[in-house]
């Protein structure tokens, strides 16, 4: 049985994750801030699930959750945020929330958790895994400049870790899901929901289910060999 930490798995993308590793019978460590609507440690699973409450703006605090933490054999960088605000009106906060969720996050989990995952991991070759969300986003941009900056970060950053921590059997891996009915699609321009419908070749959004099992397999199955990869999930609506 892995021990697999899940960023903003409290809905969305995240949520069918956690519920798809739950049911091949992992320990799954939900992380986020608001678990009002979370019930996939109510139900049969619940000894296998547990819930961590924490803001990953609080970056500077990230060493000490995760000091707090089971040994971890695979992390998922899940969470993040973007906001409807026009470049030009974009707050100084919201700039410094994105980057802190987006980008800081992720490479701090990465960097408490990883060195754990090599020092305690099993004894394969593939000692543990980590698993970024990256976004069409980080290719093709995005009206939200700072988080389509954000996902272009964080694929830069899956080949840099890659590099650094593969030779020690760590697995880095990105997946870029196209547009996707979660919260944030809640959050797009309707112009922007006509032009992915447009250029998709499903004619639709995913459902967060059809993106979750790529990160399944990534999480649990791919290769030794697939790494510092980035795994499109996008229909077509980025092709590079
Ligand atoms: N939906 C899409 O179309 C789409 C497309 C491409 C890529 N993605 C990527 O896929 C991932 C998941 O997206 P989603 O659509 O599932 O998003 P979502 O429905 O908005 O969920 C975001 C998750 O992140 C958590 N989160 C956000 N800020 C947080 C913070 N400061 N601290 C802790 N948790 C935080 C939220 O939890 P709480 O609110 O409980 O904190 C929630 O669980 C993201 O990395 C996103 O960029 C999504």
């Amino acid at each position: 049985m892995k021990t697999i930490l899940v960023t903003g798995a409290t809905r969305g993308i995240g949520y069918a994750t956690a519920k798809r590793l739950l049911a091949r019978g992992h320990h799954v460590i939900a992380l986020g801030r608001d678990f009002s609507d979370f019930d996939l440690d109510e139900s049969k699973l619940r000894s296998r699930c547990d819930r961590i409450v924490f803001d990953l703006r609080n970056v500077h605090d990230i060493h000490m959750m995760c000091a707090l933490l089971p040994p971890i054999d695979v992390l998922v960088n899940n969470a993040a945020m973007l906001t409807a605000a026009p470049f030009e009106s974009y707050t100084l906060k919201d700039r410094r929330d994105v980057i802190a969720t987006n980008i800081e996050a992720p490479a701090e989990l990465i960097r408490c958790l990883v060195p754990k995952m090599i020092a305690f991991g099993s004894a394969d070759a593939i000692k543990g895994r980590v698993i970024n969300l990256a976004s069409v986003a980080g290719f093709g941009g995005h009206p939200d400049v700072w988080y389509g900056a954000s996902k272009g970060a964080i694929l830069n950053m899956t080949k840099s870790l890659a590099k650094l921590y593969g030779p020690e059997g760590i697995m880095v891996n990105a997946v870029a899901p196209g547009p996707t009915k979660t919260s944030m699609f809640d959050q797009l321009p309707q112009s922007r929901i006509d032009e992915f419908n447009r250029i998709v070749f499903a004619g639709r959004f995913a459902e967060p289910d059809e993106i979750a099992k790529v990160i399944e397999w990534l999480a649990l199955d791919s290769p030794e060999y697939v790494n510092g990869s980035c795994v499109d999930a996008a229909s077509g609506g980025y092709l590079r």
